[in-house]
């Protein structure tokens, strides 16, 4: 496969399509029930449009920053993917040294098919482990204390999922996990296998193993037993935003899950702005959902965000070409973010501000006190 022809990441999704069965494709690309939010997502980017400031000097541009104190190359991250083994035979290990090349985190998911040690091995890079709350406290801890002696450095736990929301195309092709792959992390737990059912294998599987109780004592208990800064994953409100500073999270993305749970809740860079304002900059702010171009990261960090995550691009990549098509995702995200900020006359992450955008009707500011 020759990436140079690919010149965006949304080209990625086609040759993905053509490249996997059509189970392993629907369940990546799919969103719940009428797929509202999953559109909303990418629409409500073309709300958004800028207030570039000319004549600055872009002959430097730094895109670099940190997260949660560790220095990374750009405000681009890799999302948790479950089960990315299906897109590629390199799966979890691929992206990780991707993610690393690139010099970026790497979120791997609960419900991968690579174990946490695994992906630890395949060199230096910055790993978070993402965490699904079993109802089986002893596995969620031994997880926890796994990822924690395998050098990760955070803990995204997942908070918009005490079901599995309901992925039409999943039930009709009674996903199931092929039988040549294991969900890794719980092989020696006698859990790594997803049986085939009248329904989504994988909807089953959520519906017997995972906490619905889960609640904000949690996350507090979770702080009780490790050292690694704990995220949020999955705030969508104010409310929320603010009993994750008051639970003592180190920070929280904002996410619909890639609008795979709850439909018609909105975009995630529409709610962007409420959890920032309520946050108040106490702790870092993080999105995902819907990303797709350097455009975009521009948008949502002059909406507040710290960095965002980018989930379906980075699996489409590396069902296209394993390794280098997640490397391209990457290099390509980057390279329109520089670009967008260089147009927009800002030289680093922090001269992007809410000025440097406008929303829907939204007059600017100048404009307004003229009339
Ligand atoms: C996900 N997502 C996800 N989230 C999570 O917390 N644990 C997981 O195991 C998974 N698995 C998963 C699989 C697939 C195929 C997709 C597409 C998504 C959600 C993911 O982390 C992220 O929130 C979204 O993917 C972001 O939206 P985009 O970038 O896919 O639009």
């Amino acid at each position: 496969m020759a990436t140079i022809e690919v010149v965006n990441v949304c080209e990625y999704e086609a040759l993905a399509k053509e490249k996997l069965p059509k189970m392993a494709f629907d369940y990546y690309s799919s969103g719940a029930e009428d797929q509202w939010t999953l559109q909303q997502n990418r629409n409500a980017f073309q709300n958004i449009r800028f207030r570039p400031r000319i004549l600055v000097d872009v002959s430097n541009v730094d895109i670099s920053t940190t997260v949660l104190g560790l220095k990374i190359s750009m405000p681009i991250m890799v999302a948790p993917a479950a089960m990315q083994k299906m897109a590629h035979p390199e799966g979890e290990l691929a992206t990780a040294r991707a993610a690393a090349a690139a010099g970026t985190v790497m979120t791997l998911s609960s419900l991968a098919t690579s174990s946490i040690e695994e992906v630890a091995a395949t060199g230096p890079g910055i790993h978070f482990f993402q965490l699904y709350v079993f109802k089986d406290r002893n596995i969620v801890a031994q997880l926890v204390h796994r990822a924690e002696c395998a050098g990760f450095k955070a803990i995204a736990v997942t908070a918009d999922t005490p079901r599995l929301g309901r992925r039409e195309a999943d039930i009709k092709n009674r996903f199931v996990l092929p039988p040549h792959l294991t969900l890794k992390n719980f092989e020696g737990l006698d859990l790594g296998k997803m049986e085939k059912t009248n329904d989504s294998g994988l909807a089953s599987y959520i519906s017997s193993q995972i906490d619905r109780s889960l609640s904000w004592k949690d996350i507090r208990w979770l702080q009780t037993i490790t050292k690694l800064p704990i995220l949020v994953k999955g705030v969508l409100t104010a409310e929320d935003a603010k009993l994750c500073v008051e639970v003592g999270a180190a920070g929280v993305i904002v996410s619909n899950h890639g609008a795979r749970q709850l439909d018609f809740v909105p975009a995630t860079i529409s709610a962007l702005e409420e959890v920032v304002t309520a946050i108040q900059g106490r702790i870092p702010v993080f999105m995902d959902g819907g990303v797709r171009r350097g455009t975009d990261v521009l948008k949502a960090l002059a909406l507040g965000a710290a960095g965002i995550f980018v989930g379906r691009p980075v699996v489409y990549g590396l069902a296209t070409d394993g390794e280098a098509g997640v490397r391209n995702v990457l290099q390509l995200l980057r390279d329109e973010f520089e670009l967008a900020m260089s147009l927009a006359g800002c030289t680093k992450l922090s001269e992007i501000s809410r000025s440097h955008i406008q929303i829907g009707n939204e007059k600017s500011k100048l404009s307004i006190s003229r009339l």
